[in-house]
C-alpha cells in the first residue's frame, strides 16, 4: 500500500500523464493473468469437469524467477538462465536474427534516459514486429514518440502493458540517470 501511494504521488507530478496512469493504476489487474485458479479467471467454465485435466497457472509458472507485475514472472530472466526454451520459428527457413544494440532515449525531460535493449527484444520478437511501421531503423529518428501516446497503447505501449511488462515500471525503461 506505502510504495503505491508514494508511486500515484510521484505520478502527479507529470500533470495530465501522472493522472492516466493513475487511472490505469487503479485499473484492472495487469498482464495476461494474474495466476488466479483456471476454475476462477473468468476465463474457462468452473462446472466443466474437464477443467481438472488443465495444469493450474500456479503450477506451471511456480518454478520461474517472480515479478510483482503483469503476470508475476520476470520473462527475460526465465530466458537468460535457460529455463523456458521457447520455439523460434515455424518454418525452418525462417531467419533467426538476435540483435545485440542498445538505444538510448533521451527525450525524457528530468527523468532518467531510456535503454531500449535490442538484445532482450529480438530474442522473443522479429525486426519486422517493430521495423519500419512501428520504429524507424535510426537512433533519434522516431521523433512523434512520447510519453502519453505510450500509455495510450502506441510505439513501446503496443506490447508493454499488453504482453510485456506493464508501464507502472517506469524505471524499468527510465534506468539511465544523466550525468
Ligand atoms: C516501456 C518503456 C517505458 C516505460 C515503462 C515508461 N516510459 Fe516514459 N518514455 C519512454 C520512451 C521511449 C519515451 C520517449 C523517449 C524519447 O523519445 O527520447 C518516454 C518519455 C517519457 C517522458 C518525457 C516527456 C514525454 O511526454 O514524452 C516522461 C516525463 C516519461 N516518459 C515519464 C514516464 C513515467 C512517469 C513512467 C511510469 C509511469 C514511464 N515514463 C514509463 C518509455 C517508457
Ligand atoms: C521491439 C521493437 C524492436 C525490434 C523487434 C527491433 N528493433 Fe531496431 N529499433 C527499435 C527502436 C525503438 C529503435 C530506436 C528508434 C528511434 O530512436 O527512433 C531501433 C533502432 C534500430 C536501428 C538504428 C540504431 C542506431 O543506433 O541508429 C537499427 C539499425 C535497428 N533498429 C535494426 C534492427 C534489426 C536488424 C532488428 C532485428 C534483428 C531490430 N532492429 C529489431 C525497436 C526494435
Ligand atoms: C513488439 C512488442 C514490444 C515493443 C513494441 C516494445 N517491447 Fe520492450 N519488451 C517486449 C517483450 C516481449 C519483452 C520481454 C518480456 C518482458 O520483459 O515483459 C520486453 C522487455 C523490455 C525490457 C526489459 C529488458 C530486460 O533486460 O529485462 C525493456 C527495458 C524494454 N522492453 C523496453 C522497451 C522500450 C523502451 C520500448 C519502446 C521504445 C519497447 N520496449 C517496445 C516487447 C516489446
Amino acid at each position: 500500500m506505502g510504495t503505491h501511494v508514494t508511486r500515484v504521488l510521484t505520478l502527479m507530478r507529470w500533470g495530465a500523464l501522472g493522472l492516466l496512469a493513475m487511472l490505469m493504476l487503479a485499473g484492472p489487474a495487469w498482464g495476461a493473468g494474474n495466476q488466479l485458479p483456471l476454475a476462477k479467471d473468468g476465463v474457462h467454465d468452473p462446472a466443466n469437469p474437464a477443467i481438472k485435466m488443465l495444469q493450474e497457472p500456479r503450477e506451471a509458472l511456480r518454478s520461474l524467477p517472480a515479478d510483482v507485475v503483469g503476470n508475476n514472472v520476470r520473462w527475460v530472466k526465465a530466458l537468460e538462465q535457460g529455463l523456458i526454451t521457447p520455439r523460434t520459428n515455424i518454418l525452418p527457413d525462417t531467419p533467426i536474427k538476435v540483435l545485440d544494440q542498445d538505444v538510448i532515449m533521451p527525450r525524457t525531460g528530468e527523468l532518467p534516459m531510456v535503454r531500449f535493449p535490442h538484445k532482450q527484444h529480438t530474442e522473443w520478437l522479429d525486426c519486422s514486429n517493430c521495423h519500419e511501421k512501428l520504429f524507424k531503423s535510426k537512433a533519434g529518428a522516431t521523433t512523434t514518440m512520447n510519453m502519453f501516446q505510450i500509455l495510450q497503447g502506441e510505439y513501446c505501449g503496443v506490447c508493454h502493458g499488453a504482453v510485456a511488462f506493464p508501464l507502472t515500471e517506469c524505471n524499468r525503461c527510465h534506468s539511465v540517470v544523466r550525468k
